[in-house]
């Protein structure tokens, strides 16, 4: 097959990357592990903590002190972080605090330099690639551009995980394309090539072939990344309509809060490589209604995620990044990036 497959992102190197293994990604049967709970209903502990509300509920991600260096760069620092069955946990935070780098770790594009990373009960770091690709079956994955494959038709491409992982007819391969399109709305776009549909008809593609064999996870990248706003919303309530009606477990990342209020059970702030606060949505949500001075009794963690969360020019963020820049032009920026936590860059949004 040719390598054609619509790699607008970050170039993969890996099977689990953007790209045309991505779409291969989502295959295998899997049962939805539980029906998704309120939205409020598990809070976290304090930063970085691990509360799973129901004590006999396992996580279906568990990561324990994750690290990744990359070269010199320490790009994450100790990460912990639970998923628990049905829920819908948003990983949130600058650009280049870390974000895909955990996702591409928890679908096992690479392993980390410290920790371990469980999942589905199965420790995928200590995996041989054939195991790994069983556990890879069980989890359907959305990246950003869709990667798809572009000589292929909308159809085509939500077949193929079917056609590589199962012993299925074409007719009843034929239905199932069908039924995953009509699940995102796409059920007119079966015969467009991917150069002849939208953005957000591509991001809809790929969640189609993301559902193919019924995943028991869902992994999006940034889901509504260039896309227009109405566009963006409905690709969110796809999110939450699909969590709600296959009770799968989504792990989305975003840097639109917009995004993250609407879809997230609970949500995960990353900054610098850390892990700041796994907490409820209402939590996140009682923090930016806050007033300046009910948040002035905040912790500076606190704050600096307020600021986050309200897009606030001044803050804890700005001020740190002042005191970045002033030690980068004392002290040069190789220096300062030298297992270092990685600077974080400004909210985008
Ligand atoms: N394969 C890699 N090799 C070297 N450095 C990398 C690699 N992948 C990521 N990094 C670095 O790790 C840091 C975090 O990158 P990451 O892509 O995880 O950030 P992010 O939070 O997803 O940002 P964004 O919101 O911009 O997508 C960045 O400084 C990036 O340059
Ligand atoms: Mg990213």
């Amino acid at each position: 097959m040719a390598r054609d497959a619509d790699n607008t992102g970050d170039a993969g190197s890996s099977l689990f990357d953007e790209t045309e293994d991505a779409g291969r990604a989502s295959a295998g049967p899997g049962t939805p592990s539980a029906a998704r709970e309120g939205g409020d209903v598990r809070v976290g502990g304090p930063a970085g903590g691990l509360a799973p509300a129901v004590a006999s509920e396992k996580p279906v991600i568990s990561c324990r002190g994750v690290t990744k260096v990359f070269g010199t760069q320490r790009v994450l620092s100790g990460l912990d972080l639970d998923v628990m069955p049905g829920e819908t946990m948003v990983i949130m935070g600058g650009s280049g605090s870390g974000k895909s780098t955990t996702l591409r770790m928890m679908i096992g594009s690479f392993p980390p330099t410290e920790g371990t990373i469980e999942l589905l009960g199965a420790d995928i770091c200590s995996m041989d690639e054939d195991a790994l690709n069983d556990v890879r079956k069980k989890i359907g994955i959305l990246f950003q551009s869709g990667a798809l494959f572009n000589s292929m038709t909308v159809g085509e491409n939500v077949a193929l995980p079917l056609q590589e992982h199962t012993e299925l007819d074409p007719e009843t391969i034929d239905i199932m394309v069908k039924i995953k399109l009509e699940l995102v709305g796409l059920r007119e776009a079966e015969n467009k090539f991917p150069a002849q549909i939208s953005g957000g008809m591509k991001k809809r593609a790929g969640l189609a072939r993301a559902l193919a064999l019924d995943p028991q996870i869902l992994f999006y990248d940034e889901p509504s990344a260039g896309l227009d706003p109405v566009t963006s919303a409905q690709i969110d309530q796809l999110i939450v309509a699909l969590s709600k009606q296959l009770g799968v477990t989504s792990v989305v990342v975003t840097h639109e809060m917009d995004s993250a209020f609407t879809i997230a059970d609970r949500m995960a702030m990353l900054d610098k490589g850390k892990i700041l606060a796994v907490e409820s949505r209402q939590w996140y949500e009682n923090l930016r209604d806050e007033s300046d001075e009910q948040a002035g009794a905040r912790s500076e963690r606190e704050r600096l995620i307020r600021q986050f969360l309200r897009g606030d020019p001044e803050g804890p963020i700005t001020a740190r990044q002042s005191a970045d820049a002033y030690g980068e032009a004392l002290f040069g920026a190789a220096g300062s990036d030298t297992l270092l936590p990685t600077r974080s860059v400004e909210p985008t949004r």
